[in-house]
């Protein structure tokens, strides 16, 4: 696992915009993972004026995201479907929706759901490059801590801690939903390159517990130490070292 500074959250942005670019610039039929979130909003910004200036074309692209709500429809405002047609999906209209993979959180049997999500995963992927982001408590996707290191997708109950942080999006804290679908800890760990991106102070405790700690299941993202090509891109602020503050 690299840990890369890239001094402030614009550079940081970039660069993972810059990495998701040159996958799909190399690969026309790649399969890319996909995460939504505050910190994601500058990679989807910068990978849109990429993909524009450089005319791809997205067609044979498969993408898919880690997680989506339980009960809310792909139509409501802040459903990660929505998020993504807002953040990257409506800026090009090359990407094909039969290759946009996000979870159904409103599906009838979502068992079904979960189940078919991890074998489209299977049959297309494994993803040529998954980016994370990091929840205040080490969640990637939404595996909260406890989670299981074989887990694949599945319904999961959202930690209060994801409840709290993701209530800025919603009118109040009992607006947000209570379980999502969440891709496993097993089916990011398929990737053949992931980068988790962590912006801000707010995620400064996080890395430096993620960086110092061993491989456990209280710590989700600690997984990752054991994958062969990770990188951590922080800013100034989410970095905790001095030493690699200064080296970024
Ligand atoms: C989102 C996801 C989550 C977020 C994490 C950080 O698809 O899977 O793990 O990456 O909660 O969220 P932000 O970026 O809003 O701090």
């Amino acid at each position: 696992m690299k840990i890369i500074n890239m001094k402030n959250s614009a550079m940081a942005s970039q660069y993972v915009a810059t990495e998701l670019f040159k996958v799909l610039d190399n690969n026309s039929d790649a399969a890319i993972g996909l995460a939504t979130g505050n910190t994601m909003l500058d990679v989807y910004r910068n990978l849109n004026i990429l993909i524009t200036a450089n005319k791809l074309n997205l067609k044979n692209v498969k993408t898919f995201n880690l997680d989506e709500y339980v009960g809310l429809h792909a139509d409501h405002p802040q459903s990660y479907h929505s998020y993504m047609r807002q953040q990257l999906f409506d800026y090009n209209d090359t990407w094909d929706s039969n290759h946009i993979f996000i979870p159904n959180g409103i599906s009838k049997d979502v068992e079904v759901a979960c189940r078919n999500y991890e074998d489209k995963l299977n049959t297309f992927g494994p993803v040529d490059i998954q980016i994370l982001g990091i929840g205040e408590n080490g969640h990637i996707g939404f595996n909260e801590p406890g989670s299981s290191f074989d887990s694949t997708t599945r319904v999961v109950d959202l930690s209060d801690s994801t409840i709290n942080a993701n209530s800025i999006h919603f009118d109040n804290k009992e607006s947000v939903p209570k379980q999502a679908i969440s891709m496993g800890i097993a089916s990011i760990m398929k990737a053949q390159r992931i980068i988790l991106l962590a912006l801000g102070a707010s995620k400064q405790d996080i890395i430096q517990q993620l960086l110092t700690c061993d491989v456990t299941e209280d710590l989700p993202a600690s997984i990752l130490h054991t994958h062969p090509n990770v990188e951590i891109i922080v800013d100034d602020a989410a970095c905790f070292s001095e030493a690699i503050k200064i080296n970024g």
